[in-house]
């Protein structure tokens, strides 16, 4: 082994020192910051160790410049190789903490949407059906006074109906309305025919829950006036509505019946099943000339029918639900099936 000055055995300790020194630092690193801190300190471009050690060779005597040289590039790929390594396996750890703690890659847990109530969607399919016939919507008030929900239509201070019993009277002269009628009424006293509207919406009546009563339910009114409106237009509407809501083959049945604001009137029933059970759907009639009067149209001018339908009824036998009950009980396990 040839001799060399005391200056190179210096500057080959301190290549020792070097690669040491960085292959231990690259070999214990924690976190990509540290790994590019690092990679300045031992392999950086313009005042790195191994680039001083590099500008060292030019100091150095002539023959030994060579042994320096083949010692200086072996530290030199030395420390590139650990530095490589070092950023593998930190780029691996980097992956390996984000499957374990929150892998991005794994599917959400999904979001359950809210619906709208099963009494809402089917007014609004109701609406919507009636609206196709030309039907436009009207509102009336849940608090309504004893004319509208009685007089105007024909149901005298005696009559039965207007029982304190039978009704949810809030003063002598108002109460919870018991009938979506009461919107005809009010319809007609703020337009002049032709008229041609629905109404929806609350009604109550003081009845013993059970698996087809409750004290409040929804109703949809029908109400159309005009010169030469006949009972067979009103027959061909409902049948035409039972068909686009409750579907082509769904049978339909009228029977005479009496209302004091229909003259005649009908009850109208539906198919409920195969099992050949006729179910209400609701009363239907032809406007009685007395309403007409009271509201003061002529009845020798214009004539017209109207129909009241229970909402829940129409529901029920669209989704084949026996028991009214679910739908004011705000069970999420019958709510989320609609
Ligand atoms: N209002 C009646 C009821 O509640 C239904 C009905 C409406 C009947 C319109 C005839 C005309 O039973």
């Amino acid at each position: 082994m040839s001799s060399t000055s005391n200056e190179t055995t210096a500057a080959l300790a301190e290549l020792d020192r070097l690669e040491s020194e960085g292959l231990t630092a690259f070999e214990t690193l924690a976190t990509i910051p540290d790994w590019e801190a690092a990679r300045v300190v031992f392999l950086g471009l313009k005042q790195g160790r191994l680039k001083v050690a590099q500008e060292a060779l030019k100091t150095l005597p002539g023959p030994d410049r060579k042994t320096y040289g083949q010692r200086f590039n072996a530290v030199k790929t030395a420390l590139e190789v650990a530095c490589e390594t070092a950023k593998t396996k930190l780029d691996q750890s980097v992956v390996k903490t984000a499957v374990i703690g929150e892998d991005l890659t794994v599917p959400g847990t999904a979001r359950g949407f809210g619906r709208r109530h099963p009494l809402t969607q089917t007014s609004e399919e109701l609406i919507d059906i009636f609206g196709r016939m030309g039907f436009e919507l009207a509102r009336g008030p849940e608090i309504e006074d004893t004319f509208h929900n009685f007089e105007a239509l024909n149901i005298p201070a005696d009559h039965p109906a207007r029982e304190p019993l039978d009704n949810f009277y809030l003063t002598p002269k108002t109460l919870l309305r018991s009938q979506t009628s009461t919107v005809q009424i009010r319809v007609m006293e703020a337009t002049k025919p032709p008229i041609r509207v629905v109404a929806l919406g609350r009604v109550y009546r003081p009845d013993a829950v059970d698996a087809t009563h409750s004290f409040m339910f929804h109703q949809i009114e029908g109400l159309y006036v005009d010169r030469g409106v006949t009972m067979a237009n009103l027959k061909s509407t409902l049948r035409q509505f039972a068909k686009s809501y409750l579907g082509q083959d769904v049978t339909v049945r009228f029977r005479p019946s009496f209302f004091p604001f229909t003259e005649p009137s009908v009850e109208v029933d539906m198919m409920w099943d195969s099992s050949g059970r006729w179910v209400e759907m609701g009363g239907a009639g032809m406007v009685d000339p007395n309403v007409l009067r009271a509201v003061g149209y002529d009845p020798d001018e214009v004539s017209g029918f109207a129909f009241g339908l229970g909402i829940e009824r129409l529901c029920m036998r669209r989704h084949g639900i026996d028991d009214i009950r679910p739908f004011y009980q705000n069970d999420v396990r019958f709510l989320s099936q609609f």
